[in-house]
């Protein structure tokens, strides 16, 4: 399918997998709204984006705060002159043992990548529903498909994405609104390289630029077809 004049929504689009994502789809000629808390990351990502011909818009804004959620969202869906793509990236690793992680910590982890997801998502909704379609890529983990030690936060989190993803994909497929659950493993980015989860090393981890191909090309697929939920992992790490 060709994408180009559609517009997306790209949480956590400053920087890591959600910046590598928003440079594709400019590239397809989509314009594109990126959101973050670091205004300075989403200035110079929004210059590179330009760079590519489409239009790009930011918006600064915790995805933990609900109000400021539909707030920036809706600001950016009336900049754009609606919302056909969502991607949700935002998220956090903070990984440690579950006695010596604090609760404040867990509670945030949860916070932020689950409550991220619902609040981003549902303030889009009225966007896709008033075009009368749309897709919505949730950003999950394969940490959300087994917990592992050490990760009992970040892994919680991302398995209720799977879960409340797959429950959006049920109910919203009814109004041509497919909805997408991934389920990376391990990527290059400041995340993983700062967790320790990885060395980064492009020769042979999978990088951003790979999850950015593979996000393109599900968006890219027929609308009668969709991919409700898929994984990708390095091949020989
Ligand atoms: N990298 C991996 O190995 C991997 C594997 C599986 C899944 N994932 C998932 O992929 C997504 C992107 O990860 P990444 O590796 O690109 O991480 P990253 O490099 O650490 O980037 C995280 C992004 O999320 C934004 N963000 C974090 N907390 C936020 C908050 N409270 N409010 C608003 N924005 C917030 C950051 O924006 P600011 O800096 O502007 O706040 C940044 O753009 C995450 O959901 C992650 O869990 C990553």
């Amino acid at each position: 399918m060709n994408i180009s004049g559609k517009n997306a929504i790209v949480t956590g689009g400053g920087r890591g997998l959600g910046k590598a994502v928003a440079l594709a789809l400019a590239n397809e000629g989509v314009h594109i709204a990126i959101t973050g808390r670091n205004e300075e990351n989403l200035k110079h990502t929004v210059e590179e984006i330009k760079n590519l011909g489409v239009n790009a818009v930011y918006a600064v804004f915790n995805v933990d705060d609900e109000a400021e959620v539909k707030k920036g969202i809706e600001s950016l869906g009336e900049e754009l002159g609606g919302v056909d793509i969502l991607i949700n990236n935002a998220g956090i690793g903070d990984f440690g043992s579950i006695e010596e992680m604090s609760s404040e910590t867990w509670e945030q982890v949860i916070k932020t990548n689950l409550f991220g997801v619902y609040y981003a998502a549902k303030a889009v909704y009225p966007f896709m529903k008033a075009k009368g379609e749309g897709d919505i890529v949730n950003v999950s983990s394969t940490a959300g498909l087994k917990g592992g030690p050490n990760m009992s936060a970040y892994a919680a989190s991302k398995a209720a994405v799977v879960s409340l993803s797959q429950s959006m994909m049920a109910e919203w497929r009814k109004q041509n609104i497919r909805v997408i659950t991934l389920t990376p493993s391990t990527i290059a980015s400041d995340m993983s390289i700062q967790g320790g989860l990885t060395d980064g090393n492009p020769d042979k981890v999978l990088q951003p630029e790979d999850f950015a191909e593979w996000v393109r090309d599900i968006l890219k697929m027929n609308r009668r077809a969709l991919i409700a939920n898929a994984s990708i992992f390095s091949t020989n790490p």
